[in-house]
């Protein structure tokens, strides 16, 4: 691919997350985005909707049927000339680690929010992660088919609790069941929520009254009237629209709708394309920029997942392309251990598409079947100019369990099962320095719990976890540590990379060791080397 094209294929890109709190409406929003990709053909396939179970096995279908990757996390479709990649952020705050870093992996974010709720925890939280990386945030106000708060608290909500500017790019007519359409500032048109069978959708406005060009029966109704009059306030007194401030995260346009019944959202979809970034530069840990266009291929890894098919025991490795194109068979430099790979092994989730799988540019996500040699944060390149992109967050895990194989016979797929499951780097893994035993440190406790499931469903190994509570880890520098520091109020572990560190008990521990040990300096920071 030359210059050019390289250009103009990195410039189709389109790479967002959707963020939200649990059941504000991603999984419905996503299906509804599927749907005008073509990759679905009616709502309900993503997750039933009696049952409320997710239908993983549709995933699966979809997949072979169109060729194309829908696992739970990278979503890939064409729509309007642009090629869309979303990434799954899981909801539930055990994981929030792996959103985290899954949200280091993308371009912009779409927030939905339940505007029944507004701004709730775990949005708030995802919110701050994308507003620190200073990219575009677009915002989605949903469930407008129901009773929601009043649009301008919400708006003014979203102000003050994120302390960002908002611009409503459209205004509600009603909600729940007097929802009439949307006032579409932005296009300047009314969008009617269900327009009779003989009736165009969209109902243009008059730029200088503001008012419908052509008269409607909905100017009749006194909905249509106060959301006149809210318009006309926020144009006065709002924030104007400003693509340069939402370019940097300082502006986040916002839509109402309804996902569940698909109103507003396409509108949503095709906005968004229009503001919505294409792949930005990334920066090294020298603090170099490397251009998504520039020819050698590089990016990072920034999710490991094993077992995405349990019918073949596969990891898959997700590198974001920073730069260049992507040959399926390219030989690339793995920074951390400067060796040599060759690239042969397309995924698994990927294994039908093949024009994406063979070939993929500057803001795809790729999989990477992996057989032990990526870790998170890992940097690939194909050029000869040694590249270390800038580290991934880490959290220091709060809580601790130990871990023992139930049958010891069975030693040999318990450690396996931790060697490839720890590498995913939502738990991690510690080594008693006196005793050699396996400790566990997460973040939340439902990342035990999955653990302990996926290592009996997926290596049949039943463990048994002590849980030792909440810890606070430590890191010492290794020169400076003496094995007589350990005590009763601490103890000492190793990381993976073989790092020593204390686990307190509380706080007092830690504030008794700095007290006792004035010169030692201990850190928080996990160590990545
Ligand atoms: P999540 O992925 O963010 O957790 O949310 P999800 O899409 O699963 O939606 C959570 C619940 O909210 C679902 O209902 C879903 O149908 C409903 N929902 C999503 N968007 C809208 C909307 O625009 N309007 C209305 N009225 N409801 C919406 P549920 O009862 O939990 O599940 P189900 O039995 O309906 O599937």
């Amino acid at each position: 691919m030359g210059a050019q094209n390289l250009a103009t294929a990195v410039n189709k890109r389109r790479t967002f997350a959707i963020i939200s709190h649990p059941d504000a409406g991603k999984t419905t929003m996503t299906e509804q985005l599927l749907l005008f990709g073509g990759v679905i053909r009616s709502a309900g396939t993503v997750k039933g909707k009696k049952s409320g179970q997710f239908a993983k096995s549709d995933w699966m279908a979809i997949e072979k049927q169109r060729g194309i990757s829908v696992t739970s996390s990278v979503l890939q479709f064409d729509y309007q000339g642009k090629r869309i990649n979303i990434l799954d952020t899981p909801g539930h705050e055990d994981f929030s680690e792996d959103t985290y870093r899954t949200l280091m992996a993308v371009d912009s974010a779409v927030m939905v929010i339940d505007a029944a709720k507004g701004i709730e925890p775990q949005t708030k939280k995802l919110f701050q992660v994308c507003r620190m990386r200073g990219i575009p945030i677009f915002t989605f106000m949903n469930k407008m088919d129901r009773d929601s708060r009043e649009p301008l608290d919400l708006i003014a909500e979203l102000e003050e609790t994120l302390k960002i500017e908002a611009y409503p790019m459209n205004w509600p007519i009603g909600m729940g069941k007097t929802l009439q359409g949307l006032y579409d500032i932005h296009h300047q048109r009314v969008e009617l929520y269900h327009p009779k069978a003989d009736e165009a959708a969209y109902l243009p406005l008059d730029a200088t009254t503001g008012d419908l060009q052509q008269p409607h029966p909905i100017q009749q109704d006194s909905l249509y009237q106060q959301a006149l009059e809210n318009v006309q306030l926020l144009l006065e007194a709002g924030n104007d629209f400003d693509p340069q401030k939402v370019a940097t995260g300082d502006q986040t346009p916002v839509f109402f709708g309804s996902a569940l019944t698909n109103f507003g959202v396409k509108t949503f979809l095709d906005t968004y394309l229009q503001y919505a970034p294409a792949p930005s530069p990334h920066k090294t840990q020298d603090d170099q920029q490397v251009e998504p266009t520039d020819e050698e291929f590089s990016g990072f890894i920034f999710k490991i997942q094993a077992n995405m098919n349990p019918n073949h025991r596969d990891r898959i490795a997700f590198v974001r392309i920073c730069s260049g194109e992507f040959d399926r068979g390219m030989d690339v430099t793995l920074q951390r251990t400067q060796r040599k790979l060759r690239l042969s092994n397309s995924t698994e989730f990927m294994a039908d598409t093949r024009e994406t799988v063979e070939k993929a540019v500057a803001g795809d996500i790729v999989g990477l079947y992996d057989t032990g040699n990526f870790q998170i944060g890992d940097t690939i390149y194909a050029g000869k100019k040694a590249l270390q992109f800038e580290k991934l967050p880490q959290f220091t895990p709060e809580l601790f369990v130990k871990v023992t194989a139930k049958n010891v016979m069975k030693q040999k797929s318990f450690h396996k099962g931790m060697d490839q499951l720890v590498q995913e780097g939502a738990i991690q893994l510690y080594r008693t320095v006196l005793t050699n035993d396996y400790v566990l440190g997460a973040v939340g406790q439902l990342q035990f719990e999955v653990f302990q499931f996926r290592m009996k469903n997926e290596y049949n190994s039943d463990v048994v976890m002590e849980p030792m509570g909440s810890k606070i880890a430590r890191w010492i520098k290794p020169e400076q540590l003496d094995e007589k520091m350990s005590s009763s109020r601490n103890l000492l572990v190793r990381d993976r990379s073989g790092a020593p560190l204390f686990l307190f008990e509380n706080t007092f521990a830690e504030r008794w060791f700095q007290q006792k040990y004035p010169d030692v300096e201990l850190t928080a920071k996990l160590s990545t080397e």
